[in-house]
């Protein structure tokens, strides 16, 4: 059977030699391989710092700590994500608000944002005070989704109106822009994935990207047991002496063998890029020829799309099904029958709402964010790397346009 997976990473004899060459050195946890990973991403996005971690995840759990999220405190952040970035707010000790999405870009409703800062919060002694819990806003966490940026602008200037921090979720985004400016260099930390789904991988792994040199020094202490060298140890020189902890930390360091990955796959970061904007405009023309009942992903005008995940949404009204939860139990269907075939396709993301943890915690119901409700029961993510072919692309919508006429 002719296997088509989601995606595969991409690599080549270089990542076993840089990691070879790691081995070879015997400094094998966060030391100057990792250095030089973090110097080598921050360059590519042309940002001043980038701050290694085990995964996004606990980027933007650093990201957040650092930034002074924690308990008694709002952030809000899209209910169309990755759980993880809900989940980091929790981590903190903090609450996520959500907000809605546009089924286009599926990024977060800035309209919305405002919506819930006018209607949700009042205004005492310059905070926003929520008027249910008494909690503080403490700022918002867009999504950069499926490699597009989120209107970072328009996000910046809510925040500088309101006295809000903005920490942007780039899981997906590495080298994404918005009129030629990359995520990390909007004025905000910004935090990205090295997941093997990523344009590159590092295994597991994530970065802050960030030009405040203070967070920067924050982060890289927190990520290790908030150790910083003691003054002392520092003016005699003493290597040995232990460092001193001033506040409880983490463990989030990268591996220097991961780091080797690393140093090897941004290497081919522009080439990926490239390559799978290629594949997308493949698609794009593919589907307007044979799938009608595909909407394709938009990339609005000034915006860069790094198309980590080609996600399409299905167009229930071409398919004459009545409803999104219908429209939910065809496409899984369709995905379904895709998979036995050997195609292997996904939902986009989830709607966070719609979860066990927050869908218990909050009460919420599926039509409290009907456009995240709508992108989690019709998005397709179509297979699309660095390996495919011309022939791939072409099998997998012409398998998709016989299951759909076989229905
Ligand atoms: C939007 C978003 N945020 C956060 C994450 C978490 O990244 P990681 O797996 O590196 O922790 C992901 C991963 O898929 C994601 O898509």
């Amino acid at each position: 059977m002719r296997k088509i997976p989601v995606t595969t990473p991409y690599f080549t004899d270089e990542e076993a030699e840089e990691v070879k060459k790691v081995l070879d050195s015997g400094w094998v946890a966060q030391g100057p391989t990792v250095a030089k990973f973090e110097e080598a991403i921050a360059s590519h996005e042309g940002v001043a710092n980038g701050v290694a971690t085990t995964s996004c995840t606990t980027a933007l759990h650093l990201a957040m700590v650092a930034s002074g999220l924690g308990a008694g405190m709002d952030a809000i952040a899209p209910a169309f994500t990755f759980v993880a970035t809900e989940n980091a707010i929790v981590m903190a000790g903090a609450t996520p608000v959500m907000a809605d999405i546009h089924q286009e870009t599926f990024n977060i409703d800035v309209d919305h944002v405002k919506r819930i800062i006018e209607n949700d919060y009042d205004k005492k002694d310059g905070k926003l005070i929520n008027k249910k819990t008494g909690n503080v806003l403490w700022g918002i966490v867009p999504v950069h989704e499926f490699g597009l940026c989120c209107d970072i602008n328009e996000i910046n200037k809510i925040a500088k109106e309101n006295g809000l921090k903005v920490i942007e979720d780039a899981a997906c985004a590495l080298g994404a822009m918005v009129d030629g400016v990359h995520e990390g260099a909007f004025g905000n930390p910004a935090c990205v994935s090295f997941h093997p789904r990523k344009s590159i991988t590092t295994g597991e792994g994530g970065m802050v990207l960030t030009d405040d040199e203070k967070l920067a020094k924050r982060m890289k202490e927190l990520r290790t047991h908030g150790s910083t060298v003691s003054a002392d140890a520092r003016d005699k020189g003493h290597g040995f002496l232990l460092p001193e902890h001033n506040e409880a930390g983490y463990n989030y360091r990268m591996t220097d063998i991961q780091a080797g990955v690393g140093m090897a796959q941004v290497k081919k970061l522009d080439d990926i890029i490239e390559t799978k904007r290629k594949r997308a405009a493949i698609y794009n023309k593919l589907i307007a020829e044979k799938l009608p009942e595909f909407i394709t992903p938009l990339e609005p005008e000034g915006y860069f799309h790094t198309y980590q995940s080609y996600v399409c949404m299905l167009n229930i009204e071409k398919l004459g099904i009545e409803d999104i939860a219908a429209g939910g139990k065809y496409r899984n269907e369709l995905l379904q029958k895709l998979e036995d075939i050997g195609i292997a396709t996904r939902q986009g993301t989830h709607a966070v709402h719609m979860l066990g943890y927050y869908r218990n915690r909050f009460g919420y119901k599926p039509e409290d964010y009907s456009n995240a409700y709508a992108c989690d029961h019709l998005s397709i993510t179509l297979p699309l790397y660095m390996q495919m072919t011309d022939d791939d692309q072409e099998y997998v919508v012409d398998t998709i346009r016989k299951v759909i006429d076989e229905r």
